[in-house]
């Protein structure tokens, strides 16, 4: 008995270490998960291909090319993927996405490896 309650002073100081760490090891995986990854990547070739060009070109959307962005601050294009632009056909994405997810689709579409004009 004795020795049980040792070890469990042992435990239990790891086990609050462990809890302390926790909330940075989820800020290092904002990333969206891998099965999300491919659900945003279809949105992004099916829905937002529909006016951006399935190949981001353009068409009755600006190019969405990494190109064409890459002097774009990454707010700005957040933004205007989560709320749209009033006035314009870009239509607000709030509903399907979190920022954190309109955020790595910018990430995708600025970088000429991953961006599916490529
Ligand atoms: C119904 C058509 C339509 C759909 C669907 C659409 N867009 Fe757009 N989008 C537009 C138009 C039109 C503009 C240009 C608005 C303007 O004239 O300022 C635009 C602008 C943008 C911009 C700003 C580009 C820049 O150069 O500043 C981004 C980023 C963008 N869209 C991303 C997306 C993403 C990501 C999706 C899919 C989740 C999407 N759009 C779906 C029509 C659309």
């Amino acid at each position: 008995m004795k020795h049980a309650a040792r070890l469990a002073h042992l435990f239990f100081p790891t086990c609050l270490a462990a809890l302390l760490l926790c909330p940075g090891i989820a800020a290092a995986t904002d990333k969206p998960t891998p099965q999300r990854q491919q659900t945003l990547l279809h949105l992004l070739k099916q829905d937002c291909g529909s006016c951006h060009g399935m190949s981001m070109k353009g068409g009755l959307g600006s190019p969405l090319t990494a190109a064409s962005l890459a002097d774009k601050p990454d707010d700005s294009l957040v933004a205007t993927i989560l709320y749209g632009r009033p006035g314009t056909a870009m239509p607000p994405w709030q509903a399907f996405m979190t920022e954190q997810e309109a955020q790595w689709l910018v990430e995708i579409l600025k970088n000429a490896q991953t961006n599916p004009a490529q």
